[in-house]
């Protein structure tokens, strides 16, 4: 797709209250077909779960909507914005929690927040406020002038989400947020994203493999399945999907949808499975 300067007549008109938009996105890492013709919409104001097996291609359709990956086939849009023509629009809107460890172990919690209001264009004079703020916004205010690599595996998730929320984004896009986390700590990330969307109204693109967690605080779900969506819904009407299906009145849980749709998921994904369990204990071990 071009490069070139986008002329904002050629971008179509975003559907209402759509914060992303995905319409055929197709990405393939050589003969690998990551994301296959993925439709998906996230509504504005909304937890919407991006769920699936190792390899389902998650992380890859979001690094498209982030922009680190080009959008090679396909359209995605971020409020309207085309993300293959418009990339810096789009980044100004977003913030983003990748799945791998993102914080620097040699700067501390404010060095690294600081540096993300400065890559995200937050104006200079307000930086040390701001930097301040989204600190105290997930309790690191205490801990914000030690080094990031003494804190523990939960203190870095959180700093992580400072720095994505430093930006004051209107759509925060977490890749496994909660990864290795305990039970205390997870609730602890969520009460800081829920108090924000209550503060600010921000939209939230999440993936977890916790289907309590997707359950609990996401507004709907999509189940993706080699590179695309299987099942779409609030986590309910896919409880309550499957319980029909099935005939049984015994309502079957997120965690039943998930390997009704995804199967066994590592089994029949021979080409990602390895590197992505390597990765993702990687993570694990890293935040753990
Ligand atoms: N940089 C890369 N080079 C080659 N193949 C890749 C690369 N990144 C991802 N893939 C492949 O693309 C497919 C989708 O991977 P992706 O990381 O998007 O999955 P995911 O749904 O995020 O999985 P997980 O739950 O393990 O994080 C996999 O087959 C994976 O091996
Ligand atoms: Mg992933």
């Amino acid at each position: 797709m071009s490069t070139d300067t986008p002329d904002p007549r050629d971008a179509p008109d975003p559907g209402p209250g759509e914060a992303v938009a995905c319409t055929r996105l197709t990405y393939s890492f050589g003969e690998t077909t990551a994301v296959d013709a993925l439709d998906l919409t996230v509504r504005e104001g909304e937890v919407f779960g991006l769920l699936g097996p190792n390899g389902a291609g998650k992380t890859t359709a979001i690094r498209c909507v982030t922009t680190l990956l080009p959008v090679s086939a396909g359209l995605v849009r971020v409020f309207g914005h085309d993300a293959a023509k418009d990339r810096m629009a789009v980044r100004r809107l977003l913030g983003y929690v990748p799945q791998q460890l993102s914080a620097d172990s040699g700067l501390t919690g404010r060095e690294n927040v600081a540096l993300f209001a400065r890559v995200f264009d937050v104006p200079r004079r307000e930086r040390a406020a701001r930097v301040a703020e989204a600190l105290a916004a997930v309790d690191l205010a205490d801990a914000a002038d030690r080094l990031a690599g003494t804190y523990s595996g939960g203190m870095v998730r959180r700093l992580e989400l400072a720095q994505a929320l430093v930006s004051a984004p209107r759509l925060l896009i977490l890749d496994e947020p909660t990864i290795g986390l305990d039970p205390i700590a997870r609730t602890g990330v969520w009460d800081h994203i829920n108090a924000v969307r209550a503060a600010t109204g921000m939209t939230v693109l999440v993936t977890t493999h916790y289907m309590d967690e997707a359950d609990q605080y996401c507004d709907r779900v999509g189940l993706m399945h080699r590179g695309r969506i299987r099942a779409l819904g609030t986590p309910g009407e896919l409880r309550r999907g499957l319980a029909e299906r099935r005939g049984t009145d015994t309502e079957p849980t997120l965690e039943d949808v998930f390997r009704d749709i995804a199967g066994s998921g590592l089994d029949d994904n021979t080409a990602g499975g390895f590197r992505d369990v390597r990765s993702t204990r990687r993570t694990a071990r890293r935040v753990g």
